[in-house]
This record gives C-alpha cells, sequence and structure tokens, in this order.
C-alpha cells in the first residue's frame, strides 16, 4: 500500500489532464518556438495558448506572462530584475518575516550588494502588521514584497490592502502566489500588484516551470542573458512541454477552483477536528481563518517531529518546509509566529490535495494519534 500523500505543499502529482497536454509536446511537436517552419509554428502555437490560460488563471493579459523554471526563478526575476532597474531611484526592499527562501535568500544578497531591506513582523497568526509595513516605507523605498499564502501554515496576507498602500506612493509590489495559485483565487488585477510568482508543480504541473507576472509597463532589469526569449524578457529556448503542462494546470485549477477548494477543506478540516479530537497538548498554527483551504501545521508538544515523521511510514507529511529536506531546525516562520519552543520541535505540516479523500483522512488520523502516543509513552524515544 502506498503512503498517504498529505504534502501536497511540496508538490503535486502531474494531473492526468496536464499529463496528455503535453504528451503532443513531447512526440510530434518538438520543434523549437522560435523556428519559423511547422514545426517552429506548432511549439509557438503550444507556448501561447498556454500563455492564454496562465492569463485566465491570474486575470491578466497573456502579454503579462513571462514563462520561467518555477516559484524561485519567478522571484528571483522579479526581486532582483525591480531592484536592479530601480536603483537610481532608491535602495530599499520591505519584505515580511514569513518568507519562503526563495524571498529570503534574494533580500539577503541584494543586501549584500548594498540595498537595505526591512522584514516586516507578522502577528501570532503570521498577518503582516500593516502599521508596521506603512512605518517602514521610506522615499528610497523601491519594492515590497510579500507573499501570498505561506508555505507552512497557509496564512493568507492582504496583499490587496499591501498593494494600495505601496501603490499610492509609486513603490511597485511583488507577491509570491506559489501557495495560493489553485488553492484560492489569485487575481492579480483585483490583488493590484505589479509582479506575481507560480509554481507549476505545486497546482499539478510538472516541477521545473513557472510563470511571472509582469505587469504591462513594469521594467525588470534583464534576469537571463542571452537571446530574445519572451519578448526579451527571459533569455533561453522556452521549456515547451513544460508550458504546454502549466497552461493545462492553470486551465483545469480556474475551472475546478470550487470544487478543489471545497474537498481541499472538507478534508483538513476533518484532518484538524480527527487530531483534535483524539490527541491531547495539540495546537494548530496559522490563522483560523484566513488560511488557505488545505493547509494544517500542526504541533504535539514535547514530540520531535522527525521521530514523528519517521515512525509515521504509512504517511507522507513534512516537517517544517518541505523543500529543506527532514532536518527538524526551527523554520523562519514558526520563528515568526513565536511557537514556544516546546511546541516548535513537534510541529509537522500536513497539506490536502485535489485527491485526497475521507478515507485516506480517518485512517491518516489513525496513524497520527498511534505515533504521538507511542513516542509520548517513551516507546520510541
Ligand atoms: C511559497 C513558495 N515560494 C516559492 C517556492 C519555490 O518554488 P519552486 O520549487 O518552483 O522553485 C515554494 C516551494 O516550496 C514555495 O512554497
Amino acid at each position: 500500500m502506498k503512503p498517504i500523500y498529505l504534502d501536497y505543499n511540496a508538490t503535486t502529482p502531474i494531473d492526468s489532464e496536464v499529463a496528455a497536454a503535453m504528451l503532443p509536446y513531447i512526440r510530434e511537436h518538438f520543434g523549437n518556438p522560435s523556428s519559423s517552419h511547422a514545426y517552429g509554428i506548432e511549439a509557438r502555437k503550444g507556448v501561447e495558448t498556454a500563455r492564454g490560460r496562465v492569463a485566465a488563471l491570474l486575470n491578466c493579459s497573456p502579454a503579462e506572462i513571462v514563462f520561467t523554471s518555477g516559484g524561485t526563478e519567478s522571484n528571483n526575476h522579479a526581486i532582483k530584475g525591480a531592484a536592479r532597474a530601480l536603483r537610481r531611484r532608491g535602495n530599499h526592499i520591505v519584505t515580511s518575516a514569513f518568507e519562503h527562501p526563495a524571498v529570503t535568500e534574494v533580500s539577503e544578497y541584494l543586501a549584500a550588494d548594498g540595498y537595505e531591506i526591512t522584514c516586516v513582523p507578522v502577528d501570532a497568526h503570521g498577518i503582516i502588521d500593516l502599521e508596521a509595513l506603512e512605518k517602514a516605507i521610506t522615499e528610497r523605498t523601491i519594492l515590497v514584497s510579500v507573499m501570498h499564502a505561506n508555505n507552512e501554515v497557509g496564512t493568507i496576507q492582504p496583499i490587496g490592502e499591501i498593494a494600495r498602500l505601496a501603490r499610492k506612493r509609486g513603490i511597485l509590489v511583488h507577491t509570491d502566489a506559489a501557495q495560493s495559485a489553485g488553492k484560492i483565487p489569485v487575481d492579480a488585477a483585483q490583488l493590484g500588484v505589479d509582479l506575481l510568482s507560480v509554481a507549476g508543480h505545486k497546482l499539478y504541473a510538472p516541477k521545473g516551470v513557472g510563470a511571472l507576472y509582469c505587469r504591462d509597463g513594469v521594467q525588470l532589469e534583464k534576469f537571463m542573458h542571452g537571446a530574445g526569449h519572451e519578448t526579451g524578457r527571459r533569455a533561453g529556448t522556452e521549456n515547451v512541454i513544460g508550458v504546454a503542462g502549466l497552461g493545462a494546470a492553470c486551465e483545469a485549477a480556474k475551472r475546478d477552483l470550487a470544487a478543489n477548494m471545497d474537498r481541499m477543506k472538507r478534508t483538513r478540516d476533518c484532518l484538524q477536528e480527527g487530531l483534535l479530537r483524539a490527541i491531547v497538548d495539540v495546537r494548530i498554527n496559522g490563522h483560523p481563518e484566513r488560511r488557505i483551504p488545505n493547509t494544517l501545521s500542526v504541533s504535539f508538544r514535547g514530540v520531535d517531529a522527525g521521530a514523528l515523521l519517521q515512525s509515521m511510514e504509512g504517511l507522507a507529511a513534512s516537517a517544517g518546509a518541505a523543500c529543506h529536506g527532514n532536518a527538524v531546525e526551527l523554520s523562519r516562520t514558526l520563528r515568526a509566529l513565536a511557537v514556544p519552543i516546546e511546541w516548535a520541535r513537534g510541529t509537522i505540516r500536513l497539506s490536502t490535495g485535489k485527491y485526497t479523500t475521507e478515507g485516506e483522512i480517518d485512517r491518516a488520523v489513525e496513524i497520527i494519534d498511534g505515533a504521538v502516543k507511542q513516542i509520548r509513552s517513551g516507546v520510541l524515544e
């Protein structure tokens, strides 16, 4: 029996509809989209169809979509590109204490290069302090980058309000929507952002493909230097197969959003209730309501999350942020939330997806309950 997969925030399986959309580009339409012959034209059509589908999910124009290799590249492209393009106007960037390393590491890199970074704190639920954000803005501020939904605890930031605060002062706004796209509505126009990152493998497309929404008129410094692909915005022959997959995944995400949200929330809530009912000394992290519908960060007091994950053979989940392996080092997110250490070290992230079933949830509760009780009784420590 395969382990129950409750790690959809780490990655998702490729949807069969997505795989089917990729197949023609693996087989017959292998041309280079920059070639002017029939093979190239077919590949170009695939890329442009996909661009339209990504744009439809984000409610923007296809010309505002740049294909990338994933969430990390989109964040690098947006933040470094904006920072460098606006260097003469200022050198100050505002971000939050709650970001994924694909944003924090970029900020640290820029700090070493003479930029000033302000990390605005979040409250106990992970919501950014808007007053502190407004106070942090100076004459030298050129960019505000705050994630849409957090990968570990799922808290959704008030991006619309953040964008209003920043844009009335002419400051660019970037949001990392790697964990929100496909899970909640992500409407670039409504959010009012200038730059928005998407990671394909979080919404049932393959790994190694993503997109950056770059509002019409926003100039970024070139990120990849080379030929003039993506209208000069991202050099390198397009990943046609991955791009076709991302397009199909975005089309399905838009079409099925309400049904998927309902299933993710139903199964996540059922898991949360089951764990709270079965186990004592349990704490849920993140915002109780303003949270993506699939994410459950749960702490078991006095338990070691690494030992817990190892003892649950029938269940795939993660401790801290899955992107960084299994090391149970207090994550930046848990530190930003000031989760006390005796709880923080026993924190696991469970994330449901569109294939999660009620049966899997019942079984997962039994597995987790059994493992926590064994560890607490000293059998495994
Ligand atoms: C919030 C967030 N941003 C960015 C990334 C990185 O995306 P990718 O793996 O496509 O580089 C992740 C992946 O875990 C994420 O959760």
